[in-house]
């Protein structure tokens, strides 16, 4: 008898950025994967090779034209294998793709994923590059724009998750901010939040699956707003409502929320609903209101102490972390050190800190001459992360003899894994998302375990699990 088992097509996908293109490469996955692909970590072995792109700093798209110039002896060598470029740098440079790499099949932005699977096979059949990007925002009425970034109904695939039991789960697409620096409006597309319903279906399909954790993505998540067919309006706290009753699902995350849209009722659900994560994720990007006007972030610093002030009362044991900017046009020292005092007052579990890059067709760009040098804005990231993680260890200290309830992810990065069966070093996030290291036995993996808090850096707690018998298994 001849196998007939068809030859499965081999997979090899790279994602950078944001979670957004780590659930969109999930979809892709899923969808590929019924079409008969399985995945493979060796690129070398790969009859596709897809990159899931991100264009919010110049040094994002290097990664990947330097990638793609590495595959392009790969593809010399072997003609039929397929390469793809996917997501945010797919819609922003579309045909200059194929200019600096001919090389390359098929261009995807991310309002267009759906199409993956038939463009691969298109690129084929026809021998030529195919490319699928949505319309440029100033192209049509808002109808229209928003269509061409379509939602990308999700066939989901938990081999792609960060692990089996935590998943993300999209509940806003694009952004209409338009913080003047910002390249995501135009490469996400407009603004649109999707029906609560539909997010409940999927989250509750989710904890069937055996989904712990989900984190919630927007670009301002909190700015969620959905109507249903009776009429009745959902804010991101009446979701968290509805998400909590879910059987199962232990800890909800949200990320990543704008300032202004802080409000009270969200503060109270965070506050009220015990498995909503103590974790609020809020950039200030500056700590100076004119570099925030030129920004066009639409919030003062007062308003943003004010939210700090609000969350610190309302919800006393939240984590707080920042995004920062350094080296925005126009920046003087004065107010940098704005922003150096800001993350003092702030006490921020964390701050992601960048150094201001130009992007072609985004406002700051049109307007502002890129004036910083390099070098200082290197020095102002540098203080600014010294003074930050300070204060990242002091208040990571105070938690030292406190019990933490841990969602244990894996193995910790320093140990070299853990065998099943096995005691080793593992690693998990207490519900204010820091990072807890602790010995404990490899079957408490996808299990949430109080741990003792007995060291900190600024970005590690180090602990003990509370009862013993977690740590090993009863003989
Ligand atoms: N929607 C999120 C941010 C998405 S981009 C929000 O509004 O909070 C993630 C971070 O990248 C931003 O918070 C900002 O700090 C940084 N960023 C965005 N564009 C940038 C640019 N042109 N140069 C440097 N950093 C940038
Ligand atoms: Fe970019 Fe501003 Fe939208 Fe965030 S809110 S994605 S920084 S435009
Ligand atoms: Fe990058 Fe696109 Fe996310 S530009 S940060 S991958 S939305």
């Amino acid at each position: 008898m001849s196998d007939v088992t068809p030859k499965r097509k081999k997979l090899y996908i790279e994602t950078v950025g944001c979670q957004m293109n780590l659930l969109d490469s999930e979809l892709v996955v899923g969808k590929l994967r019924n079409e008969g692909y399985e995945l493979t970590d060796d690129i070398g072995k790969a009859d596709t090779i897809l990159y899931n792109t991100c264009s919010v700093r110049q040094h994002a798209e290097d990664k990947i034209y330097s990638a793609l110039g590495r595959i392009k002896q790969l593809k010399q060598l072997k003609p039929e294998l397929t390469i793809g470029v996917l997501g945010c740098m797919a819609q922003k440079d579309q045909k200059q793709i194929l200019k600096r790499a001919p090389h390359v099949d098929i261009v995807v932005g991310p309002g267009q994923l759906a199409r993956v699977p038939e463009l691969l096979v298109l690129a084929k059949e026809e021998a030529t590059p195919q490319m699928a990007v949505s319309l440029p925002r100033t192209a049509g009425s808002n109808l229209t724009v928003t269509a061409s970034f379509a939602e990308y109904d999700p066939i989901r695939e938990p081999a792609m998750r960060p692990t089996p039991f935590q998943a993300f789960v999209r509940i806003m697409m694009g952004c209409d901010k338009f913080c003047t620096y910002c390249i995501v409006p135009s490469v996400r597309g407009p603004e649109q939040s999707r029906p609560a319903a539909v997010i409940v279906d999927e989250a509750r399909a989710l904890a069937d699956q055996g989904v712990k954790e989900i984190t919630l993505l927007g670009q301002t998540v909190n700015s969620y707003r959905s109507v249903d067919a009776s009429g009745r309006t959902f804010r991101l706290s009446d979701l968290l409502e509805r998400l909590h009753e879910i059987e199962g699902l232990q800890r909800i995350k949200f990320i990543t929320n704008f300032p202004n849209d802080m409000t009270d009722d969200l503060l109270q659900a965070v506050r009220d609903l015990p498995r909503v994560s103590r974790y609020l994720h809020v950039p200030a990007q500056s700590g100076c209101d004119e570099v925030l006007k030129r920004m066009k972030r639409t919030y003062s610093v007062a308003l943003y102490d004010d939210m700090l002030d609000r969350i610190r009362e309302t919800v006393p044991d939240a984590a707080v972390s920042s995004d920062f900017i350094v080296g925005f046009p126009g920046e003087s020292e004065a107010s940098f050190e704005k922003s150096m005092r800001l993350v003092e007052r702030g006490r921020f579990k964390n701050s992601f800190i960048f150094k201001y890059s130009p992007r072609q067709g985004t406002k700051a760009d049109t307007l502002f001459i890129d004036d910083i040098p390099e070098e200082v804005k290197k020095r102002r990231n540098n203080d600014l992360l010294v003074l930050q993680t300070a204060i990242s260890q002091e208040d990571n200290r105070r938690l030292i003899g406190q019990s933490l309830e841990v969602l244990v992810e894996g193995p910790s990065k320093s140990s070299k894994g853990v065998a099943a069966g096995e005691i080793g070093q593992l690693s998990g996030r207490s519900s204010c998302d820091r990072i807890v290291v602790f010995e404990g036995h490899e079957r408490l993996v996808g299990q949430f375990v109080p741990v003792s808090i007995e060291d900190a850096s600024g970005v590690t707690l180090f602990g003990r699990v509370v009862t013993m018998d977690l740590v090993a298994p009863r003989a």
